[in-house]
Parts: C-alpha cells; structure tokens; sequence
C-alpha cells in the first residue's frame, strides 16, 4: 500500500516506528505491506516512490529537524504537489489541527480524494469544521475517509459506537475528551490554582502549542462534532456547538463540588444539543476518571449505558488508531 504522510510530528514519525517494528507480523498475520513514498512536515519533504526507509527518515527528522535532508537534494515539494504528482493509494493527514480554516489538512485531503486517494485524517480541523461535505466528497470519489484517532487517541470509541453497537439506536452521550484540561481539573482538586495546574501541565508536554485550544475546550468541541456526526447522523459544525472552557473554574468551584461527593469536569455532550462545559460530575459516576484520561457514556434505546475508558492521546497509542484505519481499507480493497 503506497501512502503519502503530509504532517511529521510525533504522531507521524510513532507510525513509522510502528511500521518499522511491526513490518513482518503485519505483512505475516494481514497482507499489509506499507511503502511511505512520500513524508512532508513544515519545513521540506522526502519522496522515493520504492519506498523510504522507515529507519532512516526517523533519523533524519531527529537529526535536521525536517525530512527534507532524506536525499542529497534538498526537497521542498508541498504536501499538494506531492499529492498531485506522486502516486499513492493513501493519504495519511497529521498536520495539526485549526479551526479557523482547517488549512492546510483540508486542502491535503481534498486533493487526494479528488485524485482517488483514501483518506486517514487524526487532524480533526478539516473535520470538525465540514465533516458532511468531505463525507460527501468521499462518497462522489468512491474513496474512504477514516479518522479513528480523533476522537480518544487509540482507545476506539468511534469503532465501538459505529460498530459494536451497530442495530442499537444512541440516544445521547457525554464524556470527557480532552486529557489536557483533565489533567488540570483533577491536580486543582488537590489543591492546586489554575494556574498551578496549568503550568504543571505545560512542563510535562501535555498543552496544545495554542493552549486556547486545550482551555477553551475547542478540542473538545472539535470531538464532539466529529462523534455527532458519525454516530448520531447529525450534519453539525463547530459554531453548532456551545462551548465553555475551564479558565473561570476556581477552587471554591471545585471545593464546592467535592463537598456533594462530585468533582468538576469539562464534558462534552450530545443530548439534542451539542455542549462543551464544566460541570459537576458524581465521583462515583463511571466517567469520573482523573488525570489525562478520557472517558465517554453511550446511553442506547436497548441496551442502556456504557463507558469507555483510555488514554485520549499519545504518539504511539494514536498511530495505533491510523493502522487499523489502514487495516480497515487493506480489508475493504481485498473485498473488491
Ligand atoms: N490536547 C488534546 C488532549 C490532545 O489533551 O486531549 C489529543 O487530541
């Protein structure tokens, strides 16, 4: 499978890690071969349509800080170029998100799927911003779109509601989405300011580079879109949300909370009205989990509710989500 990777951060290069060491039980146990042909990050891009070494362009990028020294000539070919020119099967999207104008993942993706390219995405902008349009536009290009690791990292909560409730009819959900604000809420229970906490949670790596994006709960905004859509067939954008982030949460909020047996969390939900804010959660409820984890109730007509637990994010745990989105495509090509 011949794959363009536009985005070479740490969820870019954990991939190729993964493919690295995984290369012979893949190709062993699921027939997937994968050859990067291309790889583009802010600063350059290396191409080889034989493949590029998986090793080597690790090495590179830790090395140059960029792909673009893979080869003797320096590349800078644009992620749109290389879409247009080289071949490929499939375009692997991990730019980062923004949801101002999506750019440049959504012109990345509507490149390739205009050129038949399948589409894996974990950037969640082209998405949370025109999800029934690129939906749309994959279906009149015959191509799939797949974007497991949006939403909770490598815990599969879009497969489990898509697939493992398949038949059931959701009625809402709520859930924790963002690990980063998490993280915060859980350390000012302890006692910590906010600000504090959020300088704890810079130092440990965990805020967005544009922390507003955290705070202001647009990534968890951004989630839950992409959830409303795919799972509850609503045709909803990002100002479709009412959104609240934790920068007004204060201690006596939490003090408060905690002498009703709660603690405060930033929840996303889904229940006719898409909402994003702090709220009072029991400490006994399920999805009253701390630090950056995630957690996420389904409440179906039948079988009632449901919660999954795990880790939102991590280089590794969210290039696990891109191989099985790959895996998925591998098995529906066979198909045909
Ligand atoms: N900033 C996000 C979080 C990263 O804290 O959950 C994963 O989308």
């Amino acid at each position: 499978m011949r794959i363009i990777l536009c985005g070479f951060g740490v969820i870019g290069q954990s991939l190729v890690k993964l493919f690295d060491f995984r290369s012979e039980d893949l190709y062993a146990k699921y027939g997937l071969k994968p050859r990067i042909v291309g790889v583009v990050d802010s600063k350059g891009s290396a191409v080889d349509q034989s493949g590029l070494e998986f090793n080597k362009l690790v090495e590179i990028k830790k090395k140059f800080g960029t792909v673009k020294n893979y080869a003797n000539t320096k590349n800078t070919m644009s992620g749109i170029d290389m879409l247009k020119n080289i071949e490929a099967d499939v375009l692997i999207e991990t730019t980062v998100s923004n949801y101002k104008d999506a750019e440049p993942g959504m012109t990345h993706i509507t490149t390739a799927m205009k050129k038949g390219l399948h589409v894996i995405s974990v950037n969640k902008g082209p998405l949370a911003l025109a999800f029934p349009s690129l939906m749309e536009l994959a279906t009149y290009n015959q191509v799939m779109l797949k974007f497991s690791g949006t939403v909770g990292g490598g815990t599969p909560i879009l497969d489990y509601a898509k697939n493992s409730l398949s038949g059931e009819r959701i009625t809402a959900f709520s859930g924790i989405l963002n690990g980063t604000t998490n993280y915060i809420l859980s350390n000012m229970s302890t006692g910590l300011s906010f600000d504090e906490a959020l300088k704890d949670a810079k130092e440990r790596g965990y805020v967005e580079a544009d922390e507003s994006l955290d705070l202001d709960g647009l990534d968890a905004a951004a989630k839950l879109v992409i959830l409303a859509n795919w799972i509850m067939g609503m045709k909803v954008t990002m100002p479709d949300v009412n959104c609240t982030g934790i920068r007004k949460v204060s201690k006596e909020d939490i003090k408060k909370a905690a002498k009703n047996n709660c603690a405060i969390k930033l929840i996303a939900s889904c229940n006719k009205e898409l909402v994003v804010e702090p709220k009072e959660v029991s400490n006994d409820d399920p999805l009253c989990v701390n630090g950056t984890l995630n957690a996420i109730t389904f409440t179906s007509e039948h079988s009632g509710t449901q919660t999954i637990i795990g880790k939102g994010a991590g280089g590794m745990e969210t290039a696990s989500s891109i191989l099985r989105d790959l895996l998925d495509i591998r098995q529906e090509i066979a198909k045909t």
